[in-house]
């Protein structure tokens, strides 16, 4: 094999997010350049992305429109701040992203990364509810087994242990609506299952538990990171009204199902529920630059900025909000997504990815299957005494083979760029089925 880019002779300096630190410097895979649909690795292995990088490379990799634009953009002008200032891209990104999400989330304040957007969505409900002299509602809603990223906002609303019992005691004032990972109901479900719509009356009960001072409730509408739950049937429909009724806001962190992922544009729209804010990052850009959003109802955000007295209203930003090559990436993967229709796409290869993921059952030790879109979950009893071990050398023994897939715990999560042809599909668990049978003692 051809060596394309050399190994580095020192792994000790970069301490590596979210992983095995030691494990990983004792046998590491080197990913040294990617192009459409594959990574090649630094000794020139081509490994097909079944996982779009992490779950954000959406129109393939590499995409010339995209670098491009990111090029242009930094030969004109680096950097501008935007507190008390402005430059024509931000805004016209802005404009770009309101356009793609639901009527009535007209504006888009900018982050960085899906962190700083759930986090900002958070302070964005608090104020709302202060501006429109509910200042009582201090209280924030997330779902078990959610994930919003690693700031103390997402981390206090998230549901997954492991991600928060490092951490202390988080924030105050936050408390949690049940999961709906119900495989004794609705294992081996194409898309949406039939049972748990009923899951959502739990906020009723925190209702009554909590009176009037909750502000916000925030879900993943498909969730991502915890291993790929689909909402079950009616589920975020009961949602939408119960909040409707308690006055609380609805904020869907899209930051994986947003840009295509499952169908559409963004998971609201497939899932036929508008909620009051949008959290995004990954496919904003086609992860080429870092870049984050929220993207807000005209209602929160006139009663936040009209409502203010003169003076800056809202008291939140990042030096980097809007920034200009992550601005000129975001114009550029939107319009790439537009001209390609990335989402139809999706849509269109949903049948196929579908069948191809379910015809992994009977496999050894597969005990669930879940999909929408081009996402995919799979799940599998793990050996006894030794979590995670199953999953992870499944992992190793398909990166050999030359595909890369994702894991959490014992489940297998496949997300492939959007561009995905059927060959790659059948690629992809022709080659997951093969590891599967051979670690099924
Ligand atoms: C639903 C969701 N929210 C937030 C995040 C955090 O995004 P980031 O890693 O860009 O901070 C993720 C990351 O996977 C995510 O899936």
């Amino acid at each position: 094999m051809n060596e394309i880019a050399p190994r580095p002779n020192n792994l000790d300096a970069f301490w590596m997010p979210y992983t095995a630190n030691r494990a990983y410097k004792s046998t590491p895979r080197l990913l040294a350049r990617a192009e459409g649909m594959h990574y090649y690795t630094n000794d020139g292995q081509e490994v097909i992305d079944g996982t779009a990088g992490l779950w954000c490379v959406n129109a393939g990799h590499g995409r010339r429109e995209i670098t491009e634009a990111i090029q242009k953009q930094a030969a004109v002008m680096d950097f501008a701040p935007t507190f008390q200032m402005g430059h024509p891209i931000a805004f016209q990104a802005a404009a770009k992203v309101a356009e793609m999400t639901p009527d009535g989330l007209d504006h888009v304040f900018f982050t960085n990364s899906g962190s700083e957007s759930a986090d900002t969505a958070l302070k964005i409900a608090l104020a709302y509810q202060r501006a429109r002299g509910e200042a009582q509602r201090v209280r924030l809603i997330g779902r078990e087994r959610g994930y919003h990223g690693v700031g103390f906002g997402g981390m206090s609303v998230g549901g997954i242990g492991p991600n928060r019992k490092q951490f202390g005691a988080l924030l105050p004032y936050v408390d949690h609506l049940p999961h709906t990972h119900a495989p004794e109901h609705n294992a081996f479900t194409r898309g949406q299952p039939a049972w748990g719509a009923h899951l959502a009356d739990a906020l009723d009960g925190l209702v009554a538990l909590h009176g009037d001072t909750i502000a916000a409730v925030i879900v993943e509408p498909l969730a991502g990171s915890t291993g790929v739950l689909v909402p079950p049937q009616g589920y975020l429909q009961r949602l939408r009204e119960l909040c409707d009724k308690h006055g609380i806001l609805l904020i869907f962190d899209e930051v994986i199902t947003g840009f295509g992922r499952i169908g559409a544009p963004f998971g609201a729209e497939r899932l036929g529920v508008t909620p009051d804010m949008i959290t995004m990052a990954k496919g904003l850009t086609n992860a080429a630059v870092p870049m984050g959003a929220v993207a807000v109802h005209d209602k929160i955000y006139s009663a936040i900025v009209d409502g203010a007295p003169a003076g800056i209203e809202l008291f939140h930003g990042y030096t980097y909000s809007g920034h200009p090559l992550a601005s000129a990436a975001a114009i550029a993967s939107v319009d790439l997504h537009r001209a390609e229709d990335l989402p139809g796409r999706a849509r269109a290869m949903e049948g196929y990815f579908e069948d191809a993921a379910h015809s992994l059952k009977g496999l050894p030790n597969v005990i669930d299957i879940r999909n929408m879109g081009l996402v995919a979950g799979i799940e599998l009893q793990g050996r006894a005494g030794k979590p995670t071990d199953r999953a992870t050398r499944i992992f190793h023994r398909c990166f050999d083979a030359g595909v890369l897939i994702r894991t959490t715990g014992d489940i297998i999560a496949l997300s492939p760029p959007l561009i995905v042809e059927k060959p790659h599909v059948d690629r992809i668990f022709g080659t997951l089925a093969d590891a599967i049978r051979a670690e099924a003692a």
